[in-house]
């Protein structure tokens, strides 16, 4: 089928469902919702069967949807409508929700109905819950429409005396219905709040004489103090009390002026939270180790580190190559596994240029420690996304596991066509060979976990939700490093990487990625500044890149990946 994708922004639900519909071969164009004119411009230049739009703020224009059915995915159940559902239902601890496909018609969200999947909620982040349960089923749902459609099926009406109609138009939710009172909420209600708008739009609130948005909650178990005090800090996140305990609030979005950023919260409190005691509580790194394999978790929050986070990192990596484990999994966080350096702590420095490049050389540190490990087998097992020089970070492991829903997005060059580093050059053709390492990075699209494997990027894809996953992982390390043939499967590593030594250097390709880095950084074209603020303060993109706007390149083919041979 031609299926155009209309949507805000290609955000992860988008480009999971991009990579699920490629894989089985559909003609795929997408556009941004810039305005209702650039909507009709791409869909009489593309021509689809439909129009699918996983991920849209506002209403399609009639003609539109009149001509060309649209299938609307709602993250809400039957019955839900409005702008702000998964916000609704993380605020009012809703045990069960889901995901609606809608054909568009004249009223939002109130369209006939292709299907609805429901899932059990989870305490977590409204954009994780976003990033796990609402794609999957949104997946589900599109997939299952599709071959409907392709039959010739037809939506339905919603019928309200359906016991499956569990929703209802909710109106879009504002600052006010999430604020928090500090002399009255408690710990689950601060949580809920504060979850209910992260990632965005964040709950509003005031530390001191400051105007913030506040993020990452996660729960304190000991520490006290006058309800809405700051009683702590740990790493980059502050410690505040409640009436019946305290909430850490990992990041900040200051609103003292018209445009910010999103930082760790010590950062944006400066001398502030540096008056604060250090106590630990706020976990985003942390060892345990069981039958011969070490596990690292390090859900850094977006997947994004900083030099300090890098450097912890290594430390910590460093560690437990001294203990005697056979294997070392390397397991991320569940909704990332990395995103590469981090753009935000770089906007916000003195010199972004100085910063790049102290965090380009601190991942890299941490990328040759995993390379040169030759007494352990490394496990790079990704439940999350991975992104840029997160993608390769992961690739210096011997084995590369993922979930089989991950989307991996294997280039730099969207970021101000920046070069990259973490020994890509390396890594990537070590695996993938020469020619198709270039048709990664040159691709810029963002890659599902069969095509992955085709490439050689991943060994294997395995389970379907993170807590499948990582009980396979679990299995898997246990028996790699119960296996008898590990000593020769070490020897066979640690000859190879002599021979490759031998060949290149390892810190010859370090060397010349990091000269064209330092041009990305210091040089004369600024494109990867530009691009970073663009990125870091979510500028609006005025136009859909021709990459992914096929219907805007003349004599267009549509290759699937198998039949490209990937
Ligand atoms: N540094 C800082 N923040 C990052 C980040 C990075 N490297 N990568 C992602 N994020 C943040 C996003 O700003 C967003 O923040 P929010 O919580 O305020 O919304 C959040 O992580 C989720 O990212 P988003 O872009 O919404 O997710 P996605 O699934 O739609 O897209 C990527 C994933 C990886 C394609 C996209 O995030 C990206 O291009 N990241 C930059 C990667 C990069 O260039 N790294 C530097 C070179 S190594």
């Amino acid at each position: 089928m031609r299926i155009l994708i209309l949507c805000h922004a290609f955000n992860s639900l988008t480009q999971r469902l991009y990579v699920e519909l490629a894989e089985r071969g559909h003609a795929l164009s997408l556009e941004f919702d810039v305005n209702d004119a650039v909507t009709r411009e791409a869909v009489g230049l593309f021509g689809p069967d439909l129009v699918l739009a996983p991920f849209l703020k506002r209403a399609i224009p009639e003609d539109v949807w009149r001509r060309v059915p649209c299938l609307v995915v709602h993250p809400g159940p039957l019955g839900d409508r409005g702008p702000s559902a998964l916000d609704w239902a993380v605020l009012e601890g809703a045990e069960r929700w889901g995901v609606t496909l809608l054909q568009a018609n004249g009223e939002m969200d109130a369209g006939d109905v292709w299907g609805s999947v429901p899932f059990a909620m989870r305490e977590a982040p409204k954009a994780s819950l976003y990033r796990h349960e609402v794609t999957e089923a949104a997946v589900a749902a599109v997939l299952d429409a599709l071959e409907r459609f392709a039959a010739g099926g037809k939506p339905t009406p919603v019928d309200p005396a359906d016991p499956a109609v569990f929703g209802r138009a909710r109106p879009a939710m504002r600052q006010a219905d999430r604020a928090i009172d500090w002399s009255r909420d408690d710990t689950a209600t601060v949580l809920r709040k504060i979850r209910s708008g992260d990632g965005m739009p964040g709950v509003r609130d005031r530390i001191g004489d400051r105007e913030v948005s506040l993020f990452d909650a996660r729960p304190e178990h000991s520490l006290r103090g006058t309800p809405g005090a700051l009683v702590a800090r740990c790493e980059g996140a502050l410690c505040r009390a409640t009436v019946d305990g305290a909430v850490w609030i990992g990041h900040l979005k200051p609103w003292d002026s018209e445009i910010s950023l999103k930082l760790p919260a010590a950062l944006v409190l400066g001398e502030e939270a540096a008056r604060l005691p250090e106590a630990p509580g706020y976990r985003d790194l942390w060892y345990e180790e069981a039958d011969g394999v070490g596990w690292l978790h390090f859900p850094f929050t977006n997947g994004a580190m900083s030099v300090r986070q890098c450097e912890r990192l290594l430390a910590a990596y460093q560690a437990a190559c001294r203990r005697d484990v056979r294997v070392i999994v390397l397991a991320g966080g569940d909704d990332f596994w990395s995103n590469g350096i981090h753009l935000n702590v770089i906007e916000a420095a003195n010199s972004p240029a100085d910063e790049s490049w102290r965090t380009i050389n601190a991942i890299d540190d941490l990328a040759r420690a995993i390379l040169t490990t030759g007494d352990k087998l490394t496990v790079a097992a990704l439940a999350g996304n991975a992104g840029a020089g997160g993608v390769f970070l992961a690739l210096a492991a011997d084995r590369v596991w993922a979930r089989g829903g991950v989307v991996l997005n294997p280039h730099y060059k969207g970021m101000g066509n920046l070069y990259g580093s973490e020994y890509w050059t390396y890594v990537l053709p070590r695996r993938a060979g020469e020619e198709r390492a270039r048709a990664v990075t040159e691709a810029r699209l963002p890659m599902g976990a069969p095509e992955a494997r085709r490439l050689g990027l991943l060994d294997e894809a395995f389970g379907r939700g993170v807590a499948d996953f990582r009980a396979a992982v679990r299995d898997r390390a246990r028996a790699l490093a119960a296996d008898p043939a590990l000593p020769v499967l070490l020897e066979e590593k640690r000859r190879r990487r002599a021979e490759d030594e031998a060949v290149k250097p390892l810190e010859a390709y370090r060397a010349e990625e990091l000269e064209r880095m330092r041009l990305n950084f210091y040089g004369f074209d600024p494109s990867y500044h530009v691009a970073r603020y663009n990125f870091t303060f979510k500028v609006p993109k005025s136009r859909t890149p021709l990459y992914l706007a096929r219907h805007r390149i003349l004599a267009p083919s549509w290759p699937s990946p198998a039949q490209r041979g990937r």
